[in-house]
């Protein structure tokens, strides 16, 4: 039994099995119906919990299909309508649930609910995004890459933006995929020094860069994510757009990357603030492949986990 935590805390051969199972596992369903099942039915009599503190729509929608698709079961559980909720300890909660479900896949605030909640389940968890990481996201993303440029390896990414949760797996898949990244936004949002410092130690080329033409002058694949997270206090919303403004993924910043960069965002998007629609949904855009990469990244992940 396997959880998947994070990205630097996965071996990277399981991670490369996983991205290559994932596309093995995309390019079998050959084009068939979502609703219909995959030939090999991994899942079968396994029930999986999707635990949801915040909302979702791709993290759920992809979990829910992947799990079916396999020939499992699912319930998706409000942390609100739980008693996690209302006062019950995770530890508790994990134990409990690990007596009804095969696999608990967990979105929530705080890191250490993650963590509580891997080391008193009998079962494995998933990280379905906390406010410092969101590994699910960018397993697809790697896959989604891939699948239109080869391997990632040696590339040059450039985060445009907020040092946030998804820039934050970012920096893990730069070691453990071995790409290199520069990261360009104001210096109140930084990525944490722990996780920069982690990708260099990996030997990685990892560049804070404040100019962001500069900054995405010869990248392959250029990222950005919302400008206030979910975690983020909606007061906090004016004073950070001022900040980010400047960091705005419009055609004239991708014009300063590679002709044939790639363009990145994990959705929800707030167009015309991150991100203009004529980037989201120009040509260097693979924004809808990344979210469907959700489904099929997920699936090879519950199969690592249930070693099935
Ligand atoms: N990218 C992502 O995780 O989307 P949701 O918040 O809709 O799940
Ligand atoms: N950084 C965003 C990602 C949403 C998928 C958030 O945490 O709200």
């Amino acid at each position: 039994m396997n959880h998947f935590l994070d990205i630097h805390k996965t071996d990277p051969a399981d991670l490369r099995g996983i991205i290559d199972q994932a596309g093995a596992m995309k390019a079998a369903r050959n084009g068939r119906p979502r609703g219909a099942a995959d030939d090999e039915q991994p899942l079968a009599g396994r029930m999986v919990a999707l635990i949801f503190e915040k909302p979702s729509t791709r993290t759920r929608v992809s979990f829910d299909v992947g799990v079916r698709q396999m020939g499992g079961e699912t319930m998706v559980l409000s942390g609100q309508d739980m008693q996690l909720g209302h006062g019950e300890t995770i530890a508790d909660t994990a134990r409990v649930l690990s007596r009804y479900v095969d696999l608990i896949m967990i979105r929530t605030f705080d890191e250490s609910v993650l963590e509580e909640m891997a080391e008193f389940a009998s079962v494995p968890v998933i990280n379905g995004l906390t406010d410092r990481t969101h590994p699910c996201q960018i397993m697809a993303d790697v896959m989604t890459y891939e699948e239109h440029r080869g391997p990632i390896a040696g590339r040059k990414v450039t985060w445009c933006g907020d040092g946030n949760n998804v820039c934050a797996s970012f920096l893990h898949a730069a070691a453990q995929f071995g790409f290199d990244l520069t990261f360009t936004g104001p210096m109140q949002l930084d990525p944490e020094p722990e996780f920069l410092g982690l990708a260099r130690k990996a030997g990685r080329n990892i560049v804070i860069e404040r100019d962001a033409k500069k900054a995405v002058e010869g990248a392959d694949l250029v990222v950005t994510d919302t400008w206030v997270s979910m975690h983020d206090s909606q007061s906090s919303k004016e004073r950070r757009h001022n900040m980010l403004r400047p960091y705005q993924v419009n055609a004239e910043l991708m014009a300063h990357a590679r002709p044939d960069a790639l363009f990145m965002h994990c959705l929800p998007a707030h167009r015309e603030e991150e991100a203009t629609s004529e980037v989201m949904d120009g040509p260097h855009s693979v924004v809808f492949d990344e979210a469907e990469n959700r489904l099929h990244a997920q699936k090879a992940i519950m199969r690592w986990c249930l070693g099935v």
